[in-house]
C-alpha cells in the first residue's frame, strides 16, 4: 500500500499517497484550486500560473533535524515568501495549504487579466461557450474590468487547419500546451508544437500529412478554449442546444464509452447527431476515443438509411408495409435457410436469431467468420473478470502477437502504451511487419506473413518466466481459420501453464474487428451450424457487403443502409441504428455494456429485435418482449456465463477519479459523466475451473483465398465511407510490409 501523507488544505485536514500533487488533494476534499494548464492526465508543467496557492512546511530544526514546535506543542509553520503552483508541488507531511487567502486571489484575477488581454471576445459565437474553462474561471475568479487598453488587444490569425480534421483559432490559444502534451505523452504523436517564443507564440503541425494522427479530437475536449475545434462540429451547434445521452462505440472491441450529443434541426425537421464525445470510464476509454469513434456516426442519417422495407417486383425494389415483408420472410424460412448474422448488432438480437435458428433448424454462422474460430478460446483464457489496465506496469510482460494494436483498437494501444512507457511493463511484440507498438518493444519476433501460429508454436516462451503478470494481445491478420485457432491456443497454453491463466491481470485479449465479436459469438455459440454452398432462403442480419455469403434462390437483406448487398436483395428489412434504439456490446474484454436511444426512429425501420420476434411469432414462438430489458434477463437465465449480469448490474455508476464532470470547474472541460453505467466483465472459464492445455493442430500456412488488406482503423467499409470528413483518409489500397 501507497505510503500516506497528512496535510492541512484550507483548514481541512486531508490524508493522501505520497506523490500526489497539491492541485489533487485539494480536490479530494471538494477543494477547487483553478487550472489552466495542468490537466490530471498530463505530466505537470507549469506554465501558466493559475493554480498560485499559498504553501506552508513545518519549520525544521537544523541541529536536531527535528520539527519545531510552539509553546502549546503545536509544529511552527513557513511560509513561502510567494505563492507556489499548485499543479506542481507533491504534498510533504505537516504541509499547510491556503487557497483562499488575498494574495491568491489578486494572483487569480492577475493572470486572468493577462490572459484575457490576449484574448478575443468570441464567446459569442465561440464553440466553446457554455463549456468553458476560460469562461467558467473568469466568471468564478476573474477582475471585473481590464486595465489594458482595448485598443492594443492582441490579434492573431482565425480558421487555420491543422490538417482537415482539426482547425486552429490562434488568437483564442491561451499557450497551455495541453494539445502539444496529449499528442506527445499520450498518443505519442508528437505532430504539435510552438511556434516563435513572444507574445506572437502560435501552435503549428509538422507532420505530413499535418496533424497525422488517429486522436487529435481528444486534443479539443481538453483544450480550455475554443482555439481547436474540429470540422465536423465546428459552428454547428451550441453546447446548451444539445442533449446528451450515454452510448457505445461500435467499431472496435475495445467498446469505448460515449456521449452522443444530438439536437433537432429546423431544415429536416429531425434529430441529428451534432457530435460525438468520450464518456468517462476509466476502466475502459478513461476520457479518451478515437477518431474513428468520434467522426464516422454520419452513417446514421446517410441519404440511404432505409426508412421501410423493400420487396422485389419486377426486377425493381418497391416499398411494402411490415405485414406483407413480415409474411414474405416467414413463408420464404419455412424452406431450407441459412442465417449469417454480422458483429456489429446487439446481444439481445443475436439472442433471438439463434433461439430462432435453433427452432425452424436454420443453419447460422457469424460474419465476419475468422474470429469465430477462436473466440471460444479468447474467452476461457480471457483477463480477469476484475483486470485494470492501470495496474499493469514493471514486472508484468505484455506480448503482442500478430496485431496491430493502433490500428484494431486504438485505445488499447494508448492504455498498453502508458503501461510501458510510464509504468515499465516489458513489451514483446512479434509480427510480420512494423506496427507503432515496435518503438516500445524490447524484444522484436519477425515471421513471414501468416505465419504467426507457426511462430507461435516454434517458441518455448521462456521470456514470460518470472514475469507477475502476463497479457497476451494477438489478432488474426492473414490467418485462415485453423492457422488463428491454432495460434490463439497456443497463447492460451503458454498462460495455462506458465500459471498466469485465471489471474485478474493476465490474459489472452483479442483483437477483434468489431464492437459485438464476443457478444454475437456468446449468443450464437450453441445454435450455429455451418450453412451449405447454396440454400433456398438467406437472411442476411448486419451483414457486412463484403462479406462471403452461400447462393440462394431468395435472398432477405436486414440492414440499416441500402448496401450493395441490399441492392441485390429479394426483400430487404430496414432495422434501426444504434443511435435509435438500445441494447448491449460485449466488447472483447468481456465486459456487457448498454448503450441507449439518443434519436427517435427513423421512417418504419425497426430494432433487429423486434424485426426477429416478428418473423419468429409467424412460427408460432411464444415471444412477446417488449424491451431489450426483458430479452437480456431471459440471457442471463439462458447463458450461463451471463448470469451474474443484470441491467441493474451494468448500469451502475460510482464517482471515478479524477472527477471530470461538465460541471467541474477544475477540469471545466467536455468529457461527458459516466451516467449510462460501467458495464461489468463476466468471468473467463480460467477463473472458474483449472482449465487443461489445448492439444493444438498447427496447419501448414496458407494465403490462398485470404484477405490480404491489413484491419486498418479507416479501411473502406459502408459505414465509413458515408462520413464526409473522414472520407479523404480511408485505405483501400494494402499496406506493404
Ligand atoms: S490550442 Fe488549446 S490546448 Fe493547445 S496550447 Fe492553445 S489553448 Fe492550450
Ligand atoms: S478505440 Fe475503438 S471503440 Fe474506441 S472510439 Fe476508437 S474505434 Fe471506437
Ligand atoms: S501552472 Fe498550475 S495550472 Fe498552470
Amino acid at each position: 500500500m501507497a505510503e500516506l501523507v497528512n496535510l492541512t488544505i484550507d483548514g481541512i485536514s486531508v490524508r493522501v499517497p505520497k506523490g500526489t500533487l497539491v492541485v489533487d488533494a485539494a480536490k479530494s476534499v471538494g477543494i477547487d484550486i483553478p487550472v489552466f494548464c495542468y490537466h490530471p492526465k498530463l505530466k505537470p508543467v507549469g506554465m501558466c500560473r493559475m493554480c498560485l496557492v499559498d504553501i506552508g512546511t513545518p519549520k525544521i530544526d537544523p541541529a536536531t533535524r527535528q520539527v519545531v514546535r510552539d509553546e502549546k506543542g503545536q509544529p511552527v509553520i513557513v511560509f513561502g515568501p510567494k505563492l507556489t503552483t499548485a499543479c506542481t508541488t507533491p504534498v510533504s507531511e505537516g504541509m499547510v495549504v491556503r487557497t483562499a487567502t488575498e494574495q491568491v486571489r489578486a494572483a487569480r484575477e492577475d493572470v486572468l487579466e493577462f490572459l484575457l488581454a490576449s484574448h478575443p471576445l468570441d464567446c459569442p459565437i465561440c464553440d466553446k461557450g457554455g463549456e468553458c474553462p476560460l469562461q467558467n474561471l473568469t466568471m468564478a475568479h476573474g477582475p471585473t474590468v481590464s486595465r489594458f487598453d482595448y485598443d492594443l488587444k492582441f490579434h492573431n490569425d482565425k480558421h487555420v487547419p491543422l490538417g482537415d480534421l482539426i482547425f486552429l483559432d490562434r488568437e483564442r490559444c491561451i499557450q497551455c500546451g495541453r494539445c502539444v502534451r496529449f499528442q506527445s505523452e499520450i498518443a505519442d504523436d508528437p505532430v504539435l508544437q510552438f511556434h516563435d517564443r513572444g507574445r506572437g507564440m502560435e501552435i503549428v503541425t509538422f507532420s505530413d500529412p499535418p496533424f497525422d494522427s488517429y486522436f487529435g479530437g481528444n486534443t479539443t475536449d481538453i483544450c480550455p478554449v475554443g482555439a481547436l475545434t474540429t470540422a465536423d462540429f465546428r459552428f454547428k451547434a451550441r453546447p446548451w442546444e444539445l442533449k446528451t445521452t450515454p452510448s457505445l462505440c461500435t467499431h472496435c472491441a475495445v467498446g469505448c464509452n460515449l456521449a452522443l450529443n444530438t439536437r433537432l434541426e429546423t431544415k429536416t425537421g429531425g434529430y441529428e447527431i451534432k457530435r460525438v464525445m468520450p464518456r468517462q470510464n476509466e476502466q475502459v476509454n478513461e476520457i479518451w476515443i478515437c477518431d474513428k469513434g468520434r467522426y464516422v456516426h454520419h452513417f446514421t442519417r446517410a441519404e440511404d438509411r432505409l426508412h421501410y422495407p423493400l420487396i422485389r417486383q419486377d426486377g425493381k425494389l418497391v416499398e411494402t408495409t411490415w405485414e406483407q415483408a413480415l409474411r414474405i420472410a416467414a413463408d420464404r424460412l419455412e424452406r431450407p435457410s441459412a442465417i449469417l448474422v454480422g458483429d456489429r448488432i446487439a446481444n439481445e438480437d443475436a439472442f433471438l436469431i439463434a433461439q430462432f435458428a435453433k427452432a425452424i433448424g436454420a443453419a447460422l454462422e457469424q460474419r465476419p467468420a475468422l474470429p469465430a474460430h477462436y473466440a471460444d478460446v479468447a474467452r476461457a483464457v480471457g483477463i480477469g473478470s476484475d483486470a485494470d489496465f492501470k495496474q499493469l506496469g514493471a514486472g508484468d510482460v505484455i506480448l503482442v502477437v500478430n496485431g496491430d494494436v493502433e490500428e484494431e483498437a486504438p485505445v488499447w494501444f494508448l492504455r498498453l502504451r502508458q503501461a510501458v512507457v510510464d509504468r515499465g511493463a516489458k513489451l514483446i511484440v512479434a509480427h510480420h511487419r512494423s506496427t507503432k507498438m515496435h518503438r516500445y518493444a524490447a524484444a522484436i519476433h519477425r515471421y513471414e506473413v501468416g505465419q504467426a501460429a507457426k511462430w507461435a508454436a516454434s517458441q518455448r516462451a521462456d521470456w514470460l518466466q518470472g514475469a507477475r503478470n502476463v497479457l497476451i494481445v494477438f489478432g488474426d491478420e492473414h490467418l485462415d481459420g485453423s492457422s488463428a485457432r491454432a495460434l490463439a491456443q497456443t497463447l492460451a497454453n503458454w498462460l495455462i501453464l506458465g500459471g498466469f491463466a485465471g489471474k485478474p491481470n493476465s490474459g489472452l485479449l483479442p483483437l477483434y474487428p468489431h464492437a459485438n465479436t464476443q457478444g454475437v459469438f456468446d449468443m450464437l455459440e450453441h445454435a450455429t451450424r455451418p450453412a451449405n454452398e447454396t440454400t433456398d432462403t438467406l437472411w442476411l442480419v448486419g451483414v457486412g457487403a463484403d462479406e462471403p455469403a452461400p447462393r440462394a434462390n431468395f435472398i432477405i437483406v436486414q440492414d440499416i443502409l441500402l448496401t450493395e448487398r441490399a441492392k441485390r436483395a429479394d426483400l430487404v428489412l430496414p432495422a434501426l441504428s444504434f443511435a435509435e434504439r438500445e441494447g448491449t456490446f460485449t466488447s472483447g474484454d468481456r465486459r456487457v455494456q448498454r448503450f441507449y436511444r439518443a434519436l427517435p426512429p427513423l421512417g418504419e425501420a425497426k430494432p433487429d429485435w423486434w424485426i426477429v420476434q416478428e418473423i419468429a411469432r409467424r412460427f408460432e414462438l411464444p415471444w412477446r418482449y417488449e424491451a431489450p430489458a426483458q430479452i437480456f434477463a431471459a440471457i442471463a437465465q439462458q447463458v450461463p456465463r451471463y448470469a451474474e449480469l443484470s441491467y441493474e448490474r451494468i448500469s451502475r455508476v460510482e464517482p471515478q477519479w479524477p472527477p471530470m464532470g461538465r460541471e467541474d470547474l477544475y477540469y471545466g472541460g467536455t468529457v461527458y459523466d459516466n451516467t449510462g453505467g460501467l458495464g461489468a466483465r463476466y468471468a473467463a472459464d480460467a477463473e472458474r475451473s483449472a482449465l487443461s492445455p489445448y492439444d493444438v493442430h498447427v496447419p501448414e500456412p496458407t494465403l490462398a483465398g485470404l484477405e490480404r488488406t491489413p484491419r486498418l482503423l479507416y479501411r473502406d467499409g459502408e459505414l465509413i465511407r458515408r462520413s464526409a470528413v473522414l472520407r479523404a483518409h480511408i485505405v483501400a489500397e494494402p499496406l506493404t510490409a
